[in-house]
């Protein structure tokens, strides 16, 4: 399992970066043909398979435990409560649903979008399992584990968990399936159905939580998946991420910093599309002598965080002693490579992770230019 999440993680890096390429081309398409146009019908291909990529790429980095997470204080039974609306759209009426959070606040770190996808995983599952209908039963909870605690969390250390279970009243599962359901690639279904990545990504999510998964399961019976998240007794602040509008272009400089040629074209070609005069650099070292020569032009700098020569963040110091209020977004495809540059998220800087999408990053661009410094 370690060694395909290692090789997962190396071909998810160079994947966001073709994806990337793939996207922005694809937007741009679709704004120069116009909706009348009959080629319409083929950039949409083109659109639907990119992010059909982009979410196996997702599910990959998060098996390898390698996806972009950004955990922040949440109560876990708002981001169940809040789920309703999401199954409903992946389950046929013949199932039933009944989402019963307990009444406690169930303070975990938790990245929402990623959690959403684990339960959504599992509720896909629970759907498949029940192909004539059946009850998905979600619930929530407190669990703790003490010092004698020997059971299917063991792994686990000791202390309080806030707990999800997923049931429903499906198939079920033999012990011999039970035992490889975490497997990526492992899956019972017919080809094309399953990727089998499903409940591995939920694997690798969830152990990036510093938490539990489990599956209790007879067959002909039912299936019961427990997550276990360990709680934290802050009283924090929820934050929660907006969600992306249209965004206006403009007519500033921007250093776009990039080494992988394809990606530095497109983004190039979307930012000059929206209006903005851009200046290319292939990696840190020339970032700065382009940013010596047109300091007083650029507003910001776009920098990838992995380059040959010199990376992002060290051509960021170096543009920052020039010019001080130099306005910057990192860009890249890898939680390691943000652990690598800590100080990025430590020092309030803005980054956004690839595959980057068209309006998110003209959004980010936008908003990081119109911030007050
Ligand atoms: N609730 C469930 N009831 C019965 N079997 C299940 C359930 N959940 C998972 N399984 C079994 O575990 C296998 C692996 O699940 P997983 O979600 O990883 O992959 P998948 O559903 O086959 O494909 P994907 O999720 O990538 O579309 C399934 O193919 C199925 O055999
Ligand atoms: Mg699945």
């Amino acid at each position: 399992m370690e060694a395909v999440g290692q090789l997962a993680g190396g071909i998810a890096h160079d994947f966001n970066n073709i994806l990337t390429a793939i996207m922005s081309s694809g937007e741009l398409l679709k704004m120069k043909i116009g909706s009348g146009n009959p080629l319409k019908t083929y950039v949409e291909y083109i659109m639907d398979a990119s992010n059909r990529g982009a979410s196996l790429v997702k599910k990959l980095l998060a098996f390898s435990r390698k996806e972009a997470f950004y955990p922040v204080t949440a109560n876990l039974n708002e981001i169940i409560e809040g789920i309703g609306p999401l199954i409903k759209k992946i389950v046929p009426e013949d199932i039933d649903i009944h989402i019963t959070p307990s009444h406690e606040v169930l303070t975990v770190m938790a990245d929402r979008s990623l959690i959403e996808q684990v339960i959504i995983n599992l509720v896909a599952n629970s759907r498949d399992a029940m192909p004539s209908g059946g009850v998905i039963s979600i619930g929530t909870g407190i669990m703790k584990l003490d010092d004698t605690f020997t059971g299917t969390h063991a792994d686990l250390s000791r202390g309080e968990y806030a707990v999800v279970t997923v049931s429903d009243t499906g198939a079920g599962m033999d012990e011999r399936t039970r035992e490889r359901i975490f497997e990526p690639f492992f899956t019972t279904k017919e080809v094309g159905k399953g990727t089998g990545l499903g409940l591995s990504s939920a694997y690798g999510i969830i152990k990036q939580h510093n938490g539990g998964i489990h599956a209790h399961s007879t067959a002909g019976i039912g299936t019961t998946m427990t997550i276990l998240l360990p709680l934290v007794h802050a009283a924090g602040e929820v934050t929660e991420t907006e969600e992306a509008a249209l965004p206006p272009g403009g007519n500033e400089t921007i250093l776009l910093v990039e080494d992988d040629p394809i990606v530095r074209g497109v983004t190039q070609s979307l930012l000059k599309e929206f209006g903005y005069t851009v200046i290319v650099a292939a990696d840190g070292a020339d970032a700065i002598t382009l940013f010596a020569e047109n300091k007083d032009k650029i507003r910001l700098a776009l920098l990838d965080m992995i380059m040959p020569r010199m990376n992002g963040k060290e051509a960021y110091e170096f543009m920052k002693k020039m010019a001080p209020d130099i306005k910057t977004i990192f860009m890249s495809g890898y939680a390691e490579d943000i652990l690598k540059t800590r100080s990025i998220i430590e020092d309030g800087l803005q980054y956004i992770s690839k595959p980057v999408s068209p309006v998110e990053l003209l959004t980010m661009v936008r908003k990081v230019l119109d911030e007050e410094i």
